[in-house]
Order: C-alpha cells, then structure tokens, then sequence
C-alpha cells in the first residue's frame, strides 16, 4: 500500500494485539503509581512551549516501545519526511501537505519559503493598516477550516488584542448568525473579511452577500475599502467585487483546516499584530522542528498519536475528551473536532482499500470547570471509559495586571482552577472502591435506602486514563506549538492507520443532496423523495397542518 506497510499486517500490531490481552487490558493505574516510582518522571515528556504528563494513561514501557515499533513498521518518519518535502501525499486530490511551510522562518529551505513569506508580508501590513484605527468592527465571515482556527486563536489571545477594535466571526447559512451581528455595526467603520479557500463555500457566500446587501443599503459606498477576502480563488473573489489589492490569495497545498497559519490567519493579526502573529508562527515551527529532531522515546506528537492508536485499535474506546482549563481556549475542542474528525474520520485506505480496523476517535469536550457540571459524571461513573485530555496554564493572563482585593480574588480563583483539573485527573485515576463509599456519610443521600445499594451509587470504577498538557502561559508563541502538536499528533494516527487524512469526500454528499432540496422547498416538489424527507419539507413549508 503506497509503499508502506499497512498497520494491521506488521510484526508490531499481532504483538500489540497479544500484549494488550495480557497486559494492557488490565493494567491498573494506581498498582502501576505504587510499582513504579518514577512512572510521573517516565512518561512525562517536554516539548516547545509545553510539557506533557502522560503517566495517568493505561499504558507501560512495553506498551510504548510496541507503538513505536509500529510506528516504525509503518514508515511514520518516512511519511512525514515526505509531507515536509512536499510530495503530493494527497493522493486523492494530487496535493501537497504544506502547513508546515507557512511558519518556516524566512530563508528557511523549505518548499515555497519566499512565496509565502510575500504572501505572509502583505497580510500582516494590511493587518497593520487596519489596526491603524480606521475600523472599529472587523466581521470575519467563513466556515470550517475558514473560521474555527481564527475564531479559537483570536478567543484565546484576547488578552493581547488591540482594545477598541471588535472582531466578529459570522459562519452559520442560519441567517441569526449575521443577523446578530449587523446591528452592532456602523457600515461606515466595518470591515468584511470573507475567507474561503474555495470561494465556492455555499454558507460563506450567502453571509458575504447578505452581508454586502446590508453595507450597502446602511450608506456604506465603498465595497472597494470595506471588504477583503482570502481565498486560494483569486478569480472568484475578484467576481464577487473586492478590489484586487484586498484579496490575499493561497496555494492549494493548504488543506483548509491547517490554513490559520496562511493569509486566513489576517482576523487573528488585526486582533493581535504583526508581531504576535509571527510570534505564533514561531510556536508552531518550534513544534515542527520537534516533531523532527527528538527521538522517538521524547517526541510528544509522535506518543500521543500512538497513544491515540492504542486507545482506538487495542482498548476500543470511541471518543477522546478535551478538557481546557482555561477560559480562553473554550473554542479549542470545536477546532479539534475539524482537525481530528475531518483528517481521521476514514473507511478506506490511501489506496481506496476497505480498512478492517477503526480510525478517528469522537473528539469533544468543553472548557473547564464548566464541563464538570454537565458530563464529568459519565467520565467517572459511566459504563464507556473516555480518556481525557486535561489542559493546565500556569499563570493567567487577563490583559490587564489586576490590583488590590481584585488581584487577590483572581490568584484565588486561578488556584481553584488548577485545584480543580488536578482533582479530576486524580479522581479518575483513583476512582472510590464500594466499601470505601461504605464508610462514608452521605448527608443528601436517602435514609431509607441500603447502606450497600447507596455505596454501590456512590463508588468510582477509577483506572480511568488521562493525559496533562501543562503550558506555562497561554500566548502566541505556546498556542501556536499547542496548535501545531494537535496536527502533528493527528497526523501520526493518519499515517499508522494508512489514510489519506488531508481530504474530506465525507462532506460532498451532504452538499450535493442539499443543492437538490433547495429548489424543491422553494416549490413544495416531492416526488422521488423518501417518504420522511418528503413529510419534513411539506411540514416545515407549512403545507401540513
Ligand atoms: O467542510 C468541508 C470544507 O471543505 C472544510 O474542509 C473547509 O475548511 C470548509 O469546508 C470551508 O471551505 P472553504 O474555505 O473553501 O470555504
């Protein structure tokens, strides 16, 4: 298969398979904590911008160097040798990977490094122009790849945004998305960002046109001044009436879900600077470059996407939960959920070969401790075990130095925050054994229940796995090693598994089938459909009663 060994035919896998029945199936946490002094130590690994403890996860030494054996079999390295070259690994639509390119240093020898620094150097100076004081509103309007990487970076960095200056993200063809923005607007002091890498996007070009509908009917004169666009379709955006010098254009080597570090990163440099932007571009290459480097036994992306095989392939679990502890990155599991679900979320090999095996995870999750007071219960005393993935940021940033009582009731907050993820973690690990719950009071519990009934209500399994991301602060430079760990992790899942994770023909059908139903809602047509689909559209026409 495309020169490497599929996954599920090598030494490593049959091996994994027996390891896991004997060992890995039960391997307990707290037995292994108390065997292994240094187990934290062991599996805790440094990498630009942040360390990661990987200790809490069901796996040993043994399991480890059997994934990397796998990893090994099934040409990893080689794979990514060939995504860093620019070879159209692709191979579903010809296309090189090239994310990678977009925050190499300049004079770097890296594909196209001039290309994209040009490109790179008239984005940032419009960002500049812009941030000069002209607008007080910047609507970013795109979706997908196109609006989850700006919309989650642009949240997370707020507190080294420019003040005054208001960013909008409009996504949804739901027309309350804009419509809740447009009211906040001055035609005169806004401008329009419409990013698309396609230009073909039905719900960005509804929203653009909308949009420019409304500029123009509120006194805005000047589409020329008030629009731009980033697009790898020039032509189209030129058709659509923004002036040549406002449309900043991309390569098709940019996969839509990995181009916040291309032209469509222009929100995020309004937002932050010229300055931070490249300062997150830094981030991520430092990532890069570690991906490359460290050896196998300390490369953070290359365990975690291994981890995430072992879990997938070998424990069966079926989703992976992310748990930020930082209000800031509330966005982050949305944007995940793209990068890991529309990579991974595969049936077929590169070679159109039916896989045997399971792929991407379920990614979801929400911003601590939020997520606490909705579904941490099934985390802990559910029947599914989902590993979490906890992440920690060391100091807090709030954009301004908080003084006095205040001062001292955020450093107070912040403590409860880090308390908090810490206490998760460790109660998943932990778990409460029956007889434990058997010694306790329960003061809410109901009196005339069993003391052996409520124990088993109030019992924890525990052995429930969990990785700790730690940042020491949440800043351009580690978001953007954070950003590039997640690609790169995502990418090794990819690679064991064969497939071809930089294309995304799931989404075509929905497309084309709503292209059909469009004309049929405007006329209340049904013949050939489904006799559900059919009763939905006559019902929600208003031609049922
Ligand atoms: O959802 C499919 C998809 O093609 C994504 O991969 C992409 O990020 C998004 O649509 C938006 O596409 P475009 O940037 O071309 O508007």
């Amino acid at each position: 298969m495309s020169g490497f060994a599929r996954c599920d035919r090598t030494t490593a896998w049959a091996a994994l398979r027996v390891h896991h029945e004997v060992e890995g199936r039960v391997l307990d946490l707290r037995e292994a904590f108390a065997r292994e002094g240094d187990r934290a130590a062991r599996f805790t690994l440094a990498a630009p911008g942040l360390r990661a403890d990987l200790s809490k996860n069901r796996w040993s030494e043994t399991t480890r160097s059997l994934l990397l054996q796998l990893a090994l079999e099934c040409g990893v390295t080689a794979q990514r040798d060939a995504m860093l070259r620019g070879d159209a690994i692709n191979g579903s639509e010809g296309r090189a990977v090239l994310h990678t390119a977009l925050r190499a240093p300049r004079g770097a020898a890296t594909p196209f490094n001039a290309e994209v620094h040009e490109a790179l150097d008239a984005m940032l100076a419009f960002a500049e122009q812009v941030r000069g004081g002209a607008f007080r509103d910047v609507v970013h309007i795109g979706i997908g790849g196109s609006d989850l990487g700006p919309a989650m970076v642009v949240q997370a960095l707020q507190p080294f945004s420019q003040p005054g200056l208001r960013l909008h993200f409009v996504s949804n063809v739901d027309g309350h998305d804009l419509a809740a923005v447009l009211p906040q607007l001055d035609a005169g002091k806004t401008l329009f960002i419409v990013a698309s890498k396609t230009f073909t996007t039905q719900e960005t070009l509804a929203n653009a046109n909308a949009a420019k509908a409304w500029f123009l009917a509120h006194g805005g004169g000047d589409v020329a001044r008030h629009f731009a666009a980033t697009s790898s379709n020039v032509a189209a955006a030129g058709d659509f009436g923004i002036a040549p010098e406002r449309v900043f254009g991309f390569w098709d080597w940019v996969g839509g879900r990995y181009s916040l570090w291309s032209v469509i990163g222009l929100p995020v440099a309004i937002a932050i600077g010229a300055e931070a932007f490249r300062a997150l571009l830094a981030g991520a290459h430092a990532m890069d470059r570690h991906f490359v480097d460290a050896d196998a036994q300390h490369n953070l992306p290359l365990q975690l996407g291994l981890l995430d095989v072992w879990y997938r392939n070998f424990h069966g679990f079926t989703s992976r939960s992310v748990a930020p502890y930082h209000q800031g990155l509330r966005r982050l599991p949305a944007y995940l959920q793209q990068l890991e679900m529309e990579s991974n979320g595969k049936s077929v090999d590169r070679d159109g070969e039916v896989l045997s095996y399971a792929t991407s995870p379920v990614v979801w999750g929400e911003a601590g401790t939020n997520g606490q007071h909705a579904y941490f219960q099934m985390l802990h005393q559910g029947t599914d075990v989902v590993p979490v993935e906890f992440i920690a940021v060391r100091e807090p940033a709030y954009g301004f130095v908080p003084a006095g009582e205040l001062g001292e009731r955020l450093a107070d907050q912040h403590r409860k925050l880090l308390a908090n993820c810490l206490a998760q973690a460790q109660a998943l690990m932990r778990g409460k054994r029956t007889s434990e719950a058997l010694g306790e009071r329960a003061p809410t519990a109901n009196p005339d229940l069993a003391p052996e009934a409520l124990a088993r209500h109030r019992s924890f399994p525990g052995n429930r796995p969990s990785t700790l991301l730690m940042l020491e602060r949440l800043d351009p430079t580690s978001l953007g090693a954070l950003i590039a760990l997640y690609e790169h992790r995502v990418f090794v899942s990819g690679a064991v598994w064969g497939i071809n994770s930089f294309d995304q023909w799931g989404v075509e059908l929905g497309k084309a089938l709503c292209n059909q139903l469009l004309p049929r809602l405007a006329s209340g047509e049904t013949d050939g459909l489904d006799g559900s689909t059919a009763a939905a559209l006559r019902w929600l026409r208003g031609d049922l009663a």
